[in-house]
Formats: structure tokens, C-alpha cells, sequence
């Protein structure tokens, strides 16, 4: 056995992560100019012009136009209102704001900015007056008037400055990088990672990348964010030349997907100047991504995660790709976006189980990080839901920023660093291959970093104590970190590791909390003593045995809805039988008919019937009821009615065509006797049916 290598990276969390600078100056000094070479070159930072915000306010095109419709008062008490209602604090990232020249004259503008490192841009009026005479602002019309202006703000901008510079050189002889270093830590500067409460309502600040248009692709199922975000963009001047929306999740991460996606770009002749937005969870960010990575050889995409698991973990460091059939993430590549915003404010409004499966990945980032993280993971844990928004802020700050600063280290996956964030992955993704799906990657990692811990105490005498955290915190969520399959279930798939080389598996392992290794060489047996020593279940010690609840939230009972053998076909199969929408297209509407009626749907297919099988020997632990429609196997397959006959939770079979009016051989299903509810030639309303059968039930 090999001890592998410390994973371990420097991380300082005392250090402040979000920085805010303000340029102030007079007319003509040339904010705007380098706030926005800031933010169109190097790494992404939010960029915030208070002239702008009040002209999108006001709907007028040029100051000169705002003056004269609405009078200089009128701007100002707008100018004021745009920027403190921009003043909120950001957790994480870099905020640049060019401040119109009299702002300052609110006493509540500098008081907001007192925080942010206040940067004058001076430069004497002489020369202002040469730089901006003969445009059509209108406080440059009169020299000696704008002279006077000009010596009448010099006091006002010494008092709240942090630094004056001087700004008679043009900007880019500046230097302002080098002169702001120590308020601009390379790392933050350079991966663009904002995370803060209520970032989305500035997401045009980042489109501001390039000058070419925008293209939006965002998940069905964050409609109402994509909608805000697209009027917000408009609104600012942006075009938006093609807006996406896809059902996403892992059936739907593979390449027929991408391939749609750039056909549409290519469609709206988006070009290297053009920036794509995507919006959603993991699957439709990676999928996204991928295709931004290939499209013209590549170019840039802004990330905006909206599931709690991409933005502590998946939607961060630029991994992105596609599944190929039921490989996972077998193609794909390493392309940055230039921004990844975080809005914690999203996580108020997530379901129970999504919750419970993006704390799982939170908590495994804290056991990496160490104790100052692990704190924070224990006190996002205790808050109801209701203060989740805040509450989970510094965790979801936290994390994303440990992951960042792993990724910084070893962005391709090749030292050894980056490695450590796939703590308990090994034999997660082998209980999901296992379970066809059924085991949801949180429930999997739990149980795999329990696993891991477990390791590590054997092999590299790393302490108890850490396996305790490990299973605590899991509890304050009521997350299992057992599992009742056994080691000749899982083994088969661990040969599919993406961390296995010709040397063999390296495994990640933690010789304490914050202290990780990886590539850790060690004897299958080790792992097969400590899964059946540790890790399996019995039938009989099951905690809660009889009741499918898990990771289940009893507000929000989970539903495995089961798609069989050619149901993938669906939109291109016998469209006068089965209907003409695609199985990605039932299943969002199966997930928003579920979400009407307090359920969640977890929707499956597959045309293997040992994934079948397993999915609903799984079911028993992780869902309330159960949706089949096992396509032709109905007929014959005894297998399934085996697998359904010990389910103890309620079991509906479904069929798109009225199987009963079609051939004889369609007219037996082997299930039904095993089944308490049957739906048949309702199309893709079935579906609908047997979840409000399914709500009436449970609720009964
Ligand atoms: C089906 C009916 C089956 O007979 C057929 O083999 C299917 C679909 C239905 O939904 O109508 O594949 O289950």
C-alpha cells in the first residue's frame, strides 16, 4: 500500500474575501473607462456605474436627456437611491463601481462606501475641461463654471479617498492593478467567483464582458429566474440573440443535448464576442459549459448556479461535460467561466431533499477545510427553514471559496490538489451505478465519505473522532450513512472510477479533519472489510426499518417515477399511441405536477432491466410511493412484479396508450396484481393522475 500524497492548500478564511472599490473623481477622469477595462479583462468583477443604473431608472439615454426631462434634482435623489440600494455587503468577490461625480454629495452615499476602498482619480480642472468641452454633458458647457464646480468637490473627494491617483496619464498607464494589489488578491481577481444574498438582481453587471450579445440557457425548472435576469439585461442594453430553455438533469446531460444548443447559437450568429449565460443546477451548467468550451474553439460563459449543490460544489472551477449513455461525465473539458455568481437567496425555496443532498457535499468541502468550516456547516444545519437564505450564507461562501482556491492550485486535475474534492466519491458513484440512479449522489456521498473516514481510521490511524463528525452532522439533517448493499454489489463498478489509473484505484482519504490525501493505493480487502464491518446493514438494523424515509422529507414525500424499456423513444416512437413530446419533456412536466401537489418526482429511465430492478429494490429506503410504466417488459417480466411485490409504499402502473384496447398481447400485465393503482391511455395526463392519486394517498 502506498500513503498517497497531502492534499492539504493554504487557505486563509480570516482574510477578506469580498472587496469593493470605488472610483470617484470628477468628469472626465475616466471611472467609467476603467471600471469597465476591469471588468472586461482579466478575471470578472461585478461592475456597478451609478450614471447607467439611473438612466435604465429613469429610461433616458444620455445624462443630457435625464437633465433635461426630469431636472438635475430629479437625477440626484435617483443617483441616491441606485447606490444605496446597491450598497448591500457581498460575501465574496470583487465589486468595482464608477460613482458619478456629485454623488457624494448625499451624506448617506459616503457613508455606504465607507468600507470600500475609495480610489480619487485626480486630475486638474485645466485639463478635465480639454477631455470633456464640446461633448454634450451638461455640466461642461461653461469653463469657469465647470472650473469652480471642480474646486468645490477637491474637499469632498479627499475625505472619503483611500488613495488618490493620478489621473492626468491616460487610463492604461494607470497601474492601478499594482497600486490596489493588496486590496486585490490575484485568486479573487482572477476566477471571477462573486457570492453574495441578492446578486442576481446585478447579473447585468457581469454580461458586461464583452460588447456582442448574450445567449441565455437556462433550466425549465428556474424559469422565473431566467425571466428576471433576460428583462434585467435588456434593460441595461444588452441583447439577448437567443434564450434556451431545457428540461435538464442527468438524462438529458448528453451530447444530442449540446448539439441542440449549438445549433441555436450558431442559428442567432453568436460569435466570439458574445457571452453565454447559463442558469441552473450541475447537469445543465456542465452540459453548457461544454458547449461553450467547443463552440468557435471556445468562448466565454458566465455561470449562475441555482441548485445548493453546484453552488457549494458543482457549478464551481470550470469542470464541465456530458454523460455518453449511462457513463457519467466520460466526455467533457476543463473551461472556465469568467464569472461564477452565487446568490444565496435561492436556497430559501428549495425542496427538503435538495437541501439535504447539497449540505452533503457542503459538509465533505468542511471536512477537507477543516474547523472553521465544520462550524459553519453545524450552523447552517440548526436553522429552521425559514432563515435559510441567511443562515447558509456563510457556508455556501465558504465552501464555494475553499473550492475555488483548490481549483486555483490544480485547475486540470492533474497534481493531486484538486483531487481531494472527490472525498467519499469513489464508492458514492459506485452505490449510484449500483441502484441505477435510485441512491440521489447526496444520500451516495454521505455514505461513501462515511466509508472513506472509515478507511483512513484503518489504514493511515487517522482518529476516531473524525468518523463521529462525519455521522453527526449527517444526523442534524437526518442524512444515513449506512447502506444494505453489499460489497459484491458495489465492486463491480468501482472499476469505473475516473480516478483509477494503470497503477489502480487512488483513493482520497483524511488523516484528520483538514488534512487530506490522495491517491491512496490500498488492498480491495481493506475496503470490503470496512463496507461490511461498518458500512452494510442488515435488513433487520435498518434505523427506521418499515418506513421509507431516509432522505426523505415527510413535507415533501418523494416519488420514483419509473420510465422502462423504449420509453426514451418517446417524441420519435408511434406518436399516434404514445403522444409526440419527448421523455425529457414528460418528465418536466411530471416534475412541475409533482411540485402542484407537494411531492417530488424523482424520474428514471432506463432500458436495463437490472437497473429497473434495482431502482425499485432502492425504493424501499428513499421514496414514499412509486410510478412504473415498465413499458413491453409489463407483459412478461415477472422480475419486476418480484421486485414491486415487497414494496410497503403505495405502487401505481401507468401506460401513455389504452393497453387494454390494443393487441391481445398487451392486454396482461404481469404487475398488476402487485400494484394498487392502475392508469391507462391517458397520454401524459396518466401521469398527472396517478400523482394527485398518489398526494390523495399519502395524505390520507
Ligand atoms: C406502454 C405500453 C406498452 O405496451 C408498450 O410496450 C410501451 C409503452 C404505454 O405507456 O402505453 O412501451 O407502456
Amino acid at each position: 500500500m502506498t500513503t498517497g500524497s497531502r492534499a492539504s492548500i493554504e487557505f486563509d478564511p480570516t482574510a477578506p474575501a469580498a472587496v469593493r472599490i470605488v472610483l470617484v473623481g470628477f468628469m472626465g477622469a475616466g471611472k467609467t473607462s476603467l471600471a469597465e477595462r476591469w471588468a472586461t479583462s482579466g478575471g470578472a468583477v461585478l461592475w456597478f456605474d451609478s450614471d447607467r443604473a439611473v438612466l435604465a431608472e429613469l429610461g433616458c439615454d444620455s445624462v443630457e436627456a435625464a437633465f433635461a426631462e426630469h431636472g438635475e434634482a430629479r437625477f440626484r435623489e435617483v443617483e441616491r437611491e441606485v447606490v444605496l440600494a446597491r450598497a448591500q455587503p457581498l460575501a465574496r468577490g470583487v465589486e468595482v463601481w464608477s460613482l458619478g461625480g456629485g454623488s457624494l454629495q448625499h451624506a448617506d452615499v459616503r457613508g455606504a462606501i465607507s468600507d470600500a476602498c475609495v480610489v480619487w482619480l485626480d486630475a486638474p480642472a485645466e485639463l478635465l475641461w480639454d477631455r470633456v468641452a464640446g461633448s454634450d454633458r451638461p455640466l461642461a458647457r461653461d469653463r469657469a463654471a465647470f472650473c469652480a464646480l471642480h474646486a468645490g468637490r477637491e474637499e469632498l473627494y479627499a475625505s472619503v479617498s483611500t488613495v488618490r491617483v493620478d489621473a492626468t496619464r491616460p487610463i492604461d498607464e494607470l497601474g492601478l492593478g499594482r497600486l490596489l494589489s493588496e486590496y486585490l488578491p490575484p485568486s479573487w481577481f482572477g476566477s471571477g467567483l462573486a457570492v453574495g444574498a441578492g446578486l442576481l438582481d446585478r447579473v447585468e453587471d457581469i454580461c458586461a464582458l464583452h460588447d456582442g450579445p448574450v445567449a441565455i440557457v437556462a433550466d425549465r425548472a428556474v424559469d422565473h429566474i431566467a425571466d428576471a435576469a433576460r428583462e434585467r439585461l435588456e434593460r441595461a442594453g444588452h441583447v439577448v440573440a437567443c434564450d434556451t430553455r431545457l428540461p435538464m438533469g442527468e438524462f438529458n446531460k448528453q451530447l444530442a443535448t449540446v448539439e441542440g444548443v449549438l445549433a441555436q447559437w450558431a442559428g442567432a450568429a453568436l460569435h466570439r464576442g458574445s457571452t453565454i449565460l447559463a442558469i441552473g443546477g450541475g447537469t445543465l451548467l456542465d452540459a453548457t459549459g461544454f458547449a461553450a468550451s467547443i463552440y468557435q474553439r471556445g468562448i466565454d460563459w458566465v455561470s449562475v448556479p441555482t441548485t445548493l449543490v453546484s453552488q457549494v460544489d458543482a457549478g464551481i472551477g470550470g469542470k464541465t461535460g456530458v454523460n455518453l449513455g449511462v457513463a457519467k461525465n466520460v466526455v467533457g473539458t476543463v473551461h472556465m467561466p469568467r464569472a461564477t455568481l452565487i446568490d444565496s437567496t435561492v436556497i430559501a425555496s428549495l425542496p427538503e431533499d435538495a437541501i439535504r443532498d447539497g449540505f452533503v457535499e457542503a459538509a465533505k468541502t468542511a471536512m477537507l477545510a477543516g474547523d472553521w468550516l465544520l462550524e459553519r456547516a453545524r450552523t447552517a444545519a440548526q436553522a429552521g427553514s425559514a432563515e435559510r437564505g441567511d443562515a447558509w450564507l456563510p457556508l455556501v461562501e465558504g465552501c464555494a471559496g475553499y473550492k475555488d482556491a483548490v481549483v486555483a492550485e490544480d485547475p486540470f486535475d492533474t497534481d493531486g490538489i484538486r483531487a481531494q474534492l472527490n472525498l467519499g466519491h469513489t464508492l458514492a458513484h459506485a452505490i449510484e451505478a449500483a441502484t441505477g440512479g435510485a441512491v440521489t449522489h447526496g444520500a451516495a456521498v454521505a455514505i461513501g465519505t462515511h466509508a472513506a473516514l472509515r478507511l483512513s481510521e484503518l489504514v493511515l490511524d487517522a482518529p476516531a473522532s473524525s468518523v463521529e463528525t462525519w455521522r453527526e452532522l449527517c444526523a442534524q439533517l437526518g442524512i444515513v450513512t449506512s447502506s444494505p448493499l453489499s460489497w459484491d454489489e458495489l465492486e463491480p463498478f468501482l472499476a469505473l472510477d475516473k480516478k483509477r489509473d494503470s497503477r489502480g484505484l487512488g483513493w482520497v482519504l483524511l488523516e484528520g479533519v483538514g488534512e487530506p490525501v490522495t491517491g491512496v493505493r490500498l488492498p480491495v480487502e481493506a475496503a470490503r472489510r470496512v463496507w461490511d464491518e461498518c458500512i452494510r446493514v442488515g435488513e433487520g438494523d435498518r434505523p427506521g426499518e418499515g418506513a421509507p424515509v431516509e432522505t426523505a422529507s415527510p413535507r415533501h414525500p418523494r416519488v420514483l417515477v419509473l420510465f422502462g424499456v423504449n420509453l426514451g423513444q418517446l417524441g420519435v416512437r408511434d406518436a399516434a399511441h404514445y403522444g409526440a413530446q419527448t421523455l425529457p419533456e414528460l418528465v418536466h412536466d411530471v416534475e412541475m405536477w409533482a411540485a402542484a401537489e407537494g411531492l417530488v418526482a424523482d424520474c428514471r429511465q432506463t432500458d436495463s432491466l437490472e437497473r429497473f430492478v434495482h431502482a425499485l429494490h432502492e425504493a424501499r429506503l428513499r421514496h414514499h410511493a412509486v410510478i412504473v410504466n415498465p413499458g413491453a417488459w409489463t407483459h412478461h417480466e415477472l422480475a419486476i412484479h418480484d421486485a414491486l411485490e415487497p414494496l410497503s409504499v403505495p405502487r401505481v402502473e401507468v401506460h401513455l396508450s389504452d393497453v387494454d384496447a390494443r393487441e391481445e398481447w398487451r392486454r396482461t400485465s404481469v404487475i398488476r396484481p402487485v400494484v394498487d393503482h392502475v392508469v391507462s391511455g391517458r397520454g401524459a395526463d396518466g401521469y398527472r393522475d396517478a400523482l394527485r392519486w398518489i398526494a390523495t394517498r399519502l395524505r390520507g
